[in-house]
């Protein structure tokens, strides 16, 4: 297994370009089986998930092929409905190739994605909405089947529970109405700028899709998909934690090929925090203004602050004077970081769904352990300014979500090199 070792303590300064978003791409490849022709996806990043989805394409039957950020799909006439456990457990975004086996074959069966390091993840709602479509749900044997009664029909369907919106939930049902007969509303539709990536390549398939990006999202289904050419946007959260890396070290770096529309409520924050964030078209360039000040950040739904930053946030905080309060809505016990950063000196408190995070003067290098993606990022900020050497053990989360983390830092100054254990 390989680790991460950060000496700490530099500036980071110069310019870094952004990927294409993990986010965005997974269901889109997921989509591309909603048809037998070739699509070809580009801008799509090299990460152990994106590997994952290949192999899950594949083993469905599919072809696919992954050269120099450029995907073909051609998922022909022979798919076969069985997603299995040794890929799903890997990954859980496999889910998401519910909703277009369903459409294409008439039915699907996917093993269901088990625990999960930021807390319980039920996929209810993702079958409450192919439900409504016509489908018939069952679970057996650790997976999930569903099977078409008769054909898929066009429903208007409320999805949401007791929290906000789920993404991958709002993907899968938006991918299968788009061959169901007649129209589909989708009430309480996630907004993440994923969910219109999505929409924008269904579209260009054939599909006829309106609202994404809005909780209403309407869905005339149509009879055939065709494969479709289509180039993934940044990855908005890769983009973030850069924007934290040179908040945390004091930088200067121009952050190229983003979208910073996509991170307003992130950009909002730094400028809280006395960081300025200058925005162009699509990059910005981000540096310490002075003093850091404490901010307080709650995680919501898009187009608030998101989950998926929310440890990196933690991380500046920790170097923050003063009082942070942050507080998870997503997923309420999304803190595996805490302790971690504890063992570098930072003085977290939780309370409920909300961490205290009271500013140290300084971090120390510490052996930490990485236990998800976004925890692992956290833990890599907190090297880059800490005092000493950091290492951080169970790279392989980070790998599954930032293409080239040390080559980037590293270009940017970091001292950060990654060993075999
Ligand atoms: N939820 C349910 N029932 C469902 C689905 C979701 O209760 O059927 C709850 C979840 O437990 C959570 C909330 O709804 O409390 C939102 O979850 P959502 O379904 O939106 O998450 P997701 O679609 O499974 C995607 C990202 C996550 C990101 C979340 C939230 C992908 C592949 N994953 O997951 O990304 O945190 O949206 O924005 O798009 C990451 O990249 O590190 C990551 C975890």
């Amino acid at each position: 297994m390989d680790k991460i070792i950060i000496e700490g303590g530099r500036r980071l300064k110069g310019e870094v370009d952004i990927s294409g978003s993990k986010n965005a791409v997974l269901p889109i490849m997921a989509a591309a089986l909603l048809t037998e022709e070739e699509s070809v996806v580009t801008n799509v990043p090299s990460l152990w998930d994106v590997h994952t989805m290949v192999k899950l394409l594949r083993s469905l039957g599919a072809k696919a092929i992954l050269e120099n950020g450029c995907l073909k799909v051609k998922p022909g006439k022979n798919l076969k409905p069985l997603a299995p456990y040794k890929l799903v457990k890997t990954m859980r975004a496999s889910v998401c190739v519910l909703g277009p086996l369903l459409a294409r074959l008439g039915e699907a069966e996917v093993s269901l994605p088990g625990g999960c390091a930021i807390g319980p993840r039920p996929i209810d709602l993702h079958l409450k909405g192919l439900e409504a479509l016509n489908a018939e749900i069952m679970i057996e044997h650790g997976y999930v089947k569903v099977r078409a009664k008769t054909k898929l029909r066009g429903s208007e369907i409320y999805l949401g529970g007791g929290y906000g919106s789920s993404v991958l939930a709002t993907d899968n049902v938006m991918m299968a109405a788009t061959l169901a007969y007649g129209k589909t509303v989708i009430e309480n539709a996630a907004c993440e700028p994923e969910v219109v990536d999505l929409a924008k390549f269904l579209r260009k398939m054939g599909a006829k899709i309106v609202g994404e990006g809005s909780p209403r999202i309407e869905i005339e289904g149509v009879r055939k998909l065709h494969g479709a050419e289509h180039q993934v946007i940044p990855d908005r959260i890769e983009a973030g934690t850069f924007l934290y890396a040179a908040a945390i070290t004091g930088g200067d770096i121009l952050v190229r090929k983003m979208e910073p529309s996509h991170l307003n409520a992130v950009i909002d924050k730094l400028h809280q925090a006395g960081v300025r964030v200058e925005k162009f078209k699509n990059s910005a360039r981000v540096r310490k203004n002075g003093r850091l000040k404490p901010v307080d950040i709650t995680t919501l739904p898009y187009p608030a602050f998101p989950t998926d930053l929310q440890a990196q946030a933690m991380a500046l905080a920790t170097v923050t004077p003063g009082i942070s309060v942050i507080t998870e809505k997503i997923y309420p016990n999304r803190f595996m970081h805490v302790p971690e950063l504890g063992r570098m000196g930072a003085k977290v408190f939780l309370e409920g769904p909300s961490a205290i995070v009271h500013g140290v003067k300084k971090l120390s290098g510490a052996p930490v352990m990485a236990s998800d993606l976004r925890a692992s990022a956290a833990l890599v900020l907190a090297g880059l300014v800490a005092e000493g050497a950091t290492e951080v053990q169970r790279v392989y989360h980070l790998d599954r979500g930032y293409e080239n983390l040390e080559q980037k830092l590293t270009s940017l100054g970091a001292s950060i090199r990654r060993e075999k254990e």
